[in-house]
């Protein structure tokens, strides 16, 4: 039986790991966040001092990662991995590796048989031929406050303008980059996220309805 997969794009901090789970609740699909592996990978570089202004660096490290790991954690979610993250995720090389390490996963998973997998190309590039493809919208203000609750509940310093600062900076990023820039894909349903969740639950029930 062919695998089935939801794909959840957007801007940063638009609610996409919320709306994942909620999904990979209902329908009992496996979760994979693919912001985990930019920010890992970032993390990676970061403390081995790589040089991310040099390919050649970045490719030989990559070259030497033995295993990955698609942990969660508090210390890659932190504004200076998030901003690294954004920063080296412009280039192809890095765009290919992580790519693999998604379709491995999708493919040597032998107990689920449906994946929700949520970024910023993963329906326009990752999983082209995905069941269903959503794109979250919200607006950049909404967005940095809640982004600005989150690190501050998880006892982060932060600033709420250098947080929308920060954000806008990363949405120009993602989007302006020449590969696989974030882009609304051609056959996406759009979910409005700027309001309650509950509002947003509604259009996601009507959508997943059709799997
Ligand atoms: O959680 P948030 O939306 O802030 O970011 P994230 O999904 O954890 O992704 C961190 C950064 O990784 C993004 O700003 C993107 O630059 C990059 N990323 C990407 O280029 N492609 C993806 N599929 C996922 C993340």
């Amino acid at each position: 039986m062919k695998k089935k997969i939801i794909t959840i794009d957007g801007p940063a901090a638009s609610g996409k790991e919320k709306i994942s789970k909620y999904i990979s609740k209902k329908l009992k699909f496996k979760h994979l966040d693919s912001g985990i592996l930019y920010r890992r990978l970032a993390f990676i570089f970061l403390n081995n001092k790589v040089d991310i202004n040099n390919l050649n660096h970045i490719k030989e490290n990559i070259n030497k990662i033995k295993s990955f790991s698609f942990q969660k954690s508090k210390k890659i979610r932190t504004q200076e991995i998030s901003n690294l993250a954004s920063k080296i995720a412009v280039y192809n090389f890095v765009r290919l590796y992580i790519n693999k390490l998604q379709h491995d996963f999708v493919t040597k998973n032998k107990y689920f048989q449906g994946f929700v997998i949520d970024g910023r190309d993963i329906g326009s590039v990752v999983f082209k031929s995905a069941d269903i493809k959503l794109y979250v919208k919200v607006k950049a203000e909404i967005r940095a406050k809640r982004r600005y609750k989150q690190l501050i509940d998880s006892g982060e310093k932060s600033i709420y303008p250098q947080i929308l600062k920060e954000i806008k900076l990363r949405d120009k990023k993602d989007k302006l980059r020449k590969h696989s820039p974030l882009v609304i894909p051609k056959d996406a349903y759009i979910v409005d996220n700027n309001g309650k969740f509950n509002f947003t639950i509604k259009q996601i029930n009507k959508i997943i309805a059709k799997i």
